[in-house]
């Protein structure tokens, strides 16, 4: 696949991320577990966890409401609002729906994609083909996870990992050269579903005393098989998007990749040929928040001055499903 002309570009990003803070030292008095093994593990050292009060689309609508003040975007012009999230409100209707109600983005349509923590650049893609058909001139692309809501707090295998948070963009027709998409790269394998998943609680085997009973509506790992996906599948998803970028990983000025694992993220750089000084990190600070991450890593990046204009930077995610995918950006 040939370098093409970019069709969309990030204009601004925003975050959300709850005030509390749960440390390892935490966890350690909820479940059978050390500081020492989270660290050593997962290079997690805490999480942030939303109250009760706090849904995913009010956490997508505080990080949006950044987003488009920084882009000087009000509510009526957005046309369009794609939310990835493992974690909605409720199954009907979307989670995208409601952020339109609080954002009061009377113009746009909006929907939810599930690609897990791949999500974002699935949605940004999503956003891509909107503009590319000529029926929407400005995105909204939100990232919002409550997986505080969706863990077993009995599970030590997981409930360590994750943590909730929001991250948001806004997305418009390519024409300023900041912030372009050169490229990207999407997959899935489904036949792989059953290594993470919540196995309960749809229509298939819907929720009843059992399923509540067995926790089988909550998340369930097998984290060391997850573990030898996650490190092919990005250094894959990382050869597609540089391959159609036209670029190598010394192009890369910095990498942006999802937040699960200190060692997964490690190497990804190492096979992708980015040092780690090229590689924004933030999982110590607020572990896995699913499809949230890359957007947040992103924002966290932008605020710390850690993108200048022209460099090329690379996201790159992998989740449940399984899902891959990623992209090269110029910023
Ligand atoms: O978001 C994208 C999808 N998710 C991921 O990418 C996560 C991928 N997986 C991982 O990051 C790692 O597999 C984990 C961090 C989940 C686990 O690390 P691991 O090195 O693969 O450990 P393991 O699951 O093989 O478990 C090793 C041992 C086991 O004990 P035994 O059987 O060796 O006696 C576990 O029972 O560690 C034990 N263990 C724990 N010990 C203390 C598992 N969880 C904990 C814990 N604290 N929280």
């Amino acid at each position: 696949m040939k370098a093409r002309d970019p069709i969309v570009e990030i204009v601004s990003t925003g975050r959300y991320l709850p005030d509390r803070v749960l440390t390892n030292a935490d966890l350690e008095k909820i479940v059978a577990t050390t500081d020492e093994w989270i660290m050593e593990r997962t290079g997690i050292r805490e999480r942030r966890i939303a109250g009760p009060e706090m849904g995913a689309a009010e956490m997508g609508a505080r990080a949006a409401r950044i987003a488009m003040e920084r882009a000087n975007v009000l509510p009526g012009e957005v046309d369009v609002i794609v939310v990835s999230t493992a974690t909605p409100d409720r199954l009907l209707p979307s989670t995208a729906c409601d952020m339109q109600a609080l954002l009061g983005a009377t113009n746009a349509a909006a929907y939810d994609i599930s690609a897990a923590c791949s999500g974002f650049i699935y949605a940004l893609s999503v956003a891509e083909g909107h503009i590319a058909s000529g029926n929407a001139e400005i995105a909204l692309v939100v990232s919002t996870e409550k997986m505080s809501g969706i863990v077993d707090w009995t599970d030590r295998a997981t409930c360590v990992l994750f943590g909730d948070g929001a991250g948001a963009a806004v997305v418009r027709r390519a024409g300023t050269g900041r912030g372009a998409v050169l490229s990207s790269f999407m997959r899935s394998d489904g036949t792989l579903a059953e290594l993470l998943w919540r196995p309960a609680g749809g229509v298939k085997v819907p929720m009843d005393i059992a399923v509540l009973d067995e926790k089988s509506h909550l998340v369930k790992m097998a984290g060391r098989e997850v573990f030898k996906s996650a490190v092919r599948s990005m250094a894959e998803a990382a050869d597609q998007a540089l391959m159609r970028a036209g670029l190598t990983g010394a192009d890369i000025d910095l990498l942006v990749p999802h937040q699960a694992n200190m060692r997964i993220i490690d190497a990804t750089a190492r096979y992708a040929g980015v040092p780690m000084d090229r590689v924004f990190v933030n999982v110590d600070r607020y572990g896995n928040m699913s499809s949230a991450t890359v957007p947040i890593a992103l924002d966290e990046a932008a605020e710390q001055g850690r993108l200048k204009q022209g460099d090329h930077v690379m996201l790159v995610a992998f989740g449940a499903g399984f899902t891959w995918a990623s992209a090269v950006l110029r910023w």
